[in-house]
């Protein structure tokens, strides 16, 4: 069944309250990637552009103590909306109580105002991440109608998301959750074949559930990262100082007999002395690592190995980076695999969020690919095949 969305509620004149995920990484209290809030402002638009009065809710970081809210206010996160959006946007320093609802009650269709940081709650018996239903019960409260666009906080079940859903009378998906259920959620469920998933990062125990899920969906699946090390230990390689995770050995095992062939291993990676961009490095046969050696990237064989079986795939989701491309000498296999992606032109091409999404933003491909998901562990869990809690609250058509 198909899901409610923003388009399909009538917001005019409505309080619309709005949970995005402005979670975004801050130095300083200075905001150095906004592309969530870039991300979001569709359905901001949408609400005011319809006469709607947008009240944003959003959680930063994690608020444990009183002594932590100072640095994870949304306070300029409100300002840097608002100047995307070149217009005012009222901001609520508080989550609850008087002024938040004096300011609600001030608004006028087509304002917008933004709560504190929805985690200050948390401080008082973790509220917002324990679902306090006393607090869900009061956010919604606020408004008339719930627009959940927060993809990036889909897989938490808090009281600004899943508690304000139970407790409102309608709840429609945003835009960009619309979005990311697409592309996702298309791939996961319904994917166009042949279907390849590209996985890498560095351990294989944090991607257990993922690869597991995709060796059932997929046609392939392409292990690149530091994950491949353990993978390679199972078939009898010597990895010598590379990342290995001995535990899980027996798991690479009988994952590449359930695999039945469809896992795809480097044949070579670039290996260095010591984890640093100074060591000397070199392009070596997964055969020949020398023992005090370390792969910190996929070789160019690898990469010629993948672009054999990418170049016929119509969906690709990629989730983990190739190498240590946080270092330049040890960054082409990622490299690599975003020009693979990008010269792709008759697939899907799908990248989990986190540092996968922010390697191709980084070199420049993020226009080149179909869907560059906002969200780290909620596209993770997508992937895995789990329903997420920010999903499942959204009203069916
Ligand atoms: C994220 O950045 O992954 C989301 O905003 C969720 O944040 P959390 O892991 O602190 O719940």
């Amino acid at each position: 069944m198909a899901k409610k969305i923003i388009s399909d509620l009538n917001v005019n004149g409505k309080k619309v309250l709005v949970r995005v995920d402005f979670n975004v990484p801050l130095e300083n209290g200075k905001i150095t990637d906004d592309n969530r809030i870039v991300e979001a402002l569709p359905t901001i638009k949408y609400v005011i552009e319809n006469n709607g009065k947008a009240i944003l809710l959003s959680h930063l970081g994690r608020v444990k103590e009183e002594k932590d809210k100072a640095g994870l206010t949304l306070a300029p996160v409100a300002a840097r909306l608002a100047e995307l959006l070149n217009k005012e946007v009222k901001f609520v320093p508080a989550t609850t109580g008087a002024l938040v609802e004096e300011a609600i009650n001030n608004m006028q269709p087509g304002d917008i105002v933004m709560l504190e940081n929805t985690r200050y709650e948390d401080v008082d018996g973790k509220k917002e991440s324990k679902n306090n239903p006393e607090l869900g019960k009061y956010w919604a409260s606020l408004g008339d109608v719930f627009v959940n666009d927060a993809f990036g906080t889909a897989h938490r079940a808090h009281a600004s998301n899943a508690g304000i859903a139970a407790n409102i009378a309608e709840t429609a998906a945003g835009f960009l959750l619309e979005k990311e259920i697409k592309f996702i959620g298309g791939a996961v469920d319904n994917p166009v074949r042949p279907f390849v998933a590209i996985l890498g990062g560095s351990k294989v125990s944090d991607k257990i559930e993922v690869i597991e899920s995709l060796l059932e969906k997929a046609d392939k699946v392409l292990i690149g990262g530091g994950m491949m090390f353990t993978f390679l230990k199972a078939q009898g390689y010597n990895v010598g100082k590379s990342k290995c995770e001995l535990d899980k050995v027996e798991l690479a095992t009988e994952l590449l007999k359930k695999a039945n062939g469809k896992i795809v291993l480097p044949v070579d990676t670039v290996a260095a002395k010591d984890f640093s961009n100074d060591a000397e490095f070199r392009t070596t046969s997964v055969a020949d690592i020398a023992d005090d050696e370390m792969g910190l990237d996929i070789g160019e064989q690898t990469l010629v190995e993948f672009n054999n079986v990418l170049k016929d795939a119509k969906t690709v989701v990629w989730n983990g980076p190739m190498g240590v491309f946080e270092m330049s000498n040890f960054a082409q296999g990622t490299i690599g695999v975003c020009e693979a992606l990008a010269n792709l032109k008759e697939a899907t091409t799908i990248i989990g969020g986190g540092d996968s999404a922010a390697a191709v933003i980084q070199f420049g491909y993020a226009s080149k690919m179909s869907h560059i998901s906002t969200g780290g562990g909620a596209s993770l869990e997508y992937l895995e095949g789990k329903t997420l809690p920010g999903v499942a609250i959204v009203d069916e058509l």
